[in-house]
Formats: C-alpha cells, structure tokens, sequence
C-alpha cells in the first residue's frame, strides 16, 4: 500500500515529453503494460535531439504505442477509467502530441484527464516497486536535464535540497561519451564501455568536493575530459575513461544523497530518473547506504528512464485526490514541481 490512495481502476498514462513515446496501464500498483518506442535511432544521426523530428515522430508512433500497450495489458479502449498524461515540462511539440491525444480519449470515454508533472512522474516511480515506501524520504532524482536532491514530505510536498549549478548529470554522462567517441546517449554507452576499464586509471573532478553544499557541478568533469582526450590522443584507454567518469559522478551523487538524508534526519533513499538506470551507481548507492544504515530503494531501470507508468501512477495519486485537467490543459515547456 502506497502511503497516498490511488485511482480506482485501469488509468493509461501517455508520455511524450522528449524523445520517448510511452503508453501504459496501469491499475492500482500493478503495471499491466508499459510499452516504450525510442526514438534514439533517429536523433543518433545529430548527436541529439532535434525537437520537431521528435515531434514527428512522436505522432507517427503514439497511437500504435497505446494499442499495443491495450493488448499487452489484455483490455480494450473502453475499459480505461482515466488518463493521465505529461503535460509539463519538455519540449512543447512533443508534450503536445501526447496532451491531444489525451483529450481525445478522455472525451471519447467520458472518463477524467490529468496533466501530469513529469518529474513528479519521476520522483514517484520508485513506489512502483516499492510499495511500502513511506514519506518522508529523500530522492536523488539525475536524468538528462534534471540532477536534484530532493525530500518528499507527501504527495505534492516536495522541498528541493540540493541541484546542479550546470550540466546535469545524464549530460554529464552524455557530454563525455561524445568526447571520447562513445556515442549517443552517453549513458548507457559509458556503463558498457567502462565494464572493461579501470576506474582509478584517470583523475577526474567532482564537482564542489569538500564544500558544504548538497549542489552538484558537472561542467568541470567535461572540461577534464575534454583536456583528458586532447593530452593522451590515440594513447587514451577509453574504457578506463569511461570508468573514470562514471565513477566520478556516481560518487558525488550518492555523497550528496545520503548526506541530504543525513541533514534531514531521513533514513530511506531513493533513486530515480534516466542516469538511475547505471549499475554503478546502483551498486554504490547500495553499499554506502548499508553502512549508513539507511534503507535504498530505486525502480528497475525500465522504470528510471522516462516512461508512462510513472506518468500514470502520479496521475493516478492525483485523480485520486480529486484533481483534474479541463480540455484546455496546455502544454508547458519549463514548470518547477
Ligand atoms: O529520465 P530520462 O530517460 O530522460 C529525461 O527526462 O532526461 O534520462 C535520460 C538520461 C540521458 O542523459 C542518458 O544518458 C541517461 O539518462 N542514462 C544513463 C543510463 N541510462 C540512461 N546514464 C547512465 N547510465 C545509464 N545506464
Ligand atoms: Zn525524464
């Protein structure tokens, strides 16, 4: 049981805010679907995302992604009792392509819409599989814009701690990986390459070490690996590269973390968002939070990078409560939580 109630009945969540679209049910806790079609393949060309191809592609794949995610949950259209969809922050194209669609199901089915948050999306996607978490606790939650230590008190009282004063850290991870030729997205790309380094060979910043400050700062880290790649040339040992960064920003963020749960007196950490998804990390923040003595809790990585389950389960907590979008829900492109 979630210490919030939530919906009664199957709720589809859409998520189209940067370059994945997602659809998924969900009914109560319980994850009927989640069906995500990536569109890496198309941005891999630029080195990035090029908001109105992802736009486009978004509209050519969303209604197949909601159908497929309808079968693998074994229902059909008119069963679904609410809709929940992105409608902040992200690029506003994509965003809109899943927020029109949203409308026209919850007008199809006379059934109520809510305009989801997507980093509350995020910071709530570790009750996916830990139910019995309880508030408060503390959230690092690092994706590709966002790397923020957050402490949630309830549903919708959140109190930022700490954030970064540049890059984020999944640009952290995707900046590097392009320097050192790994490709895009960085992050997965470096976690592969480093599981044959070694990550003491390189010294490598972390950002405001030693300060007394739950902030982060990644754009040092970039500028090391810039003048890493110049220095050694063709004599750099790229997968210990990559095993330097990666252990380098693993290790600032888990500091950061469990002294924030240190500071709030908060013995639960999660983790969430994109970079959550790296198995360093993971295992780090597994380790040091044993020997604190807190307890760690992060979703399977399915349910760290964006996708629509989290974006139906914080709609869910929201429609449960009584909140509701009108038709003329709208698109954001920068919204604080
Ligand atoms: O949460 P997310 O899917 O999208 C945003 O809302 O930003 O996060 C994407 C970010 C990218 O920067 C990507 O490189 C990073 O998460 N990421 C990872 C891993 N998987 C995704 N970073 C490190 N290790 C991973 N395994
Ligand atoms: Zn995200």
């Amino acid at each position: 049981m979630t210490p919030f109630p939530l919906f009664d009945g199957p709720v589809l969540g859409i998520e189209t805010s940067c370059d994945e679209t997602s659809a998924a049910v969900l009914d109560g806790l319980n994850v009927r679907s989640n069906v995500v079609s990536s569109q890496v393949d198309l941005h891999r060309r630029w080195g990035g995302i090029v908001p109105e191809a992802a736009s486009r592609a978004h509209v050519e794949a969303l209604l197949p992604v909601v159908h497929q995610a309808l079968g693998e949950a074994g229902m059909v259209l008119s069963e679904v009792r609410g809709i929940a969809v992105t409608s902040r922050p992200g690029l506003v194209g994509a965003l809109s392509v899943g927020v029109s669609a949203a409308k026209g199901f919850a007008l199809a089915l006379g059934v109520p819409m809510i305009g989801v948050h997507h980093l509350e999306g995020h910071l709530l996607s570790p009750f996916l599989d830990q139910p019995d978490l309880t508030f408060p606790h503390i959230c690092l939650l690092a994706s590709g814009g966002h790397t923020e230590v957050v402490l949630l008190r309830g549903l919708g009282d959140y109190g930022l701690l700490g954030q970064t004063r540049d890059d984020a850290a999944g640009e952290a991870f995707d900046k590097s990986a392009r320097l050192l030729g790994l490709g895009y997205p960085g992050g997965p790309a470096i976690q592969k390459a480093a599981e044959t380094g070694e990550p003491k060979a390189y010294k490598l910043p972390r950002g405001l070490h030693g300060e007394a400050t739950l902030d982060f700062s990644f754009s040092g880290l970039k500028t090391a690996v810039l003048r890493l790649v110049e220095r050694e040339g063709a004599a750099l040992d790229v997968p210990s590269a990559a095993a330097s960064v990666q252990e380098a920003i693993a290790h600032v963020l888990v500091q950061r973390s469990v002294e924030a749960c240190r500071q709030a007196g908060c013995d639960v950490l999660t983790l969430a968002g994109g970079v959550a998804a790296n198995m360093r990390l993971r295992s780090l923040a597994t380790e040091t939070c044993h020997r604190e003595g807190i307890r760690f809790a992060s979703p399977r990585g399915s349910l760290c990078t964006d996708n629509a389950a989290m974006i139906a389960l914080a709609g869910s907590a929201r429609l449960a409560r009584g909140d509701k979008s009108g038709f003329d829900l709208e698109p954001i492109a920068s919204a604080t939580l």
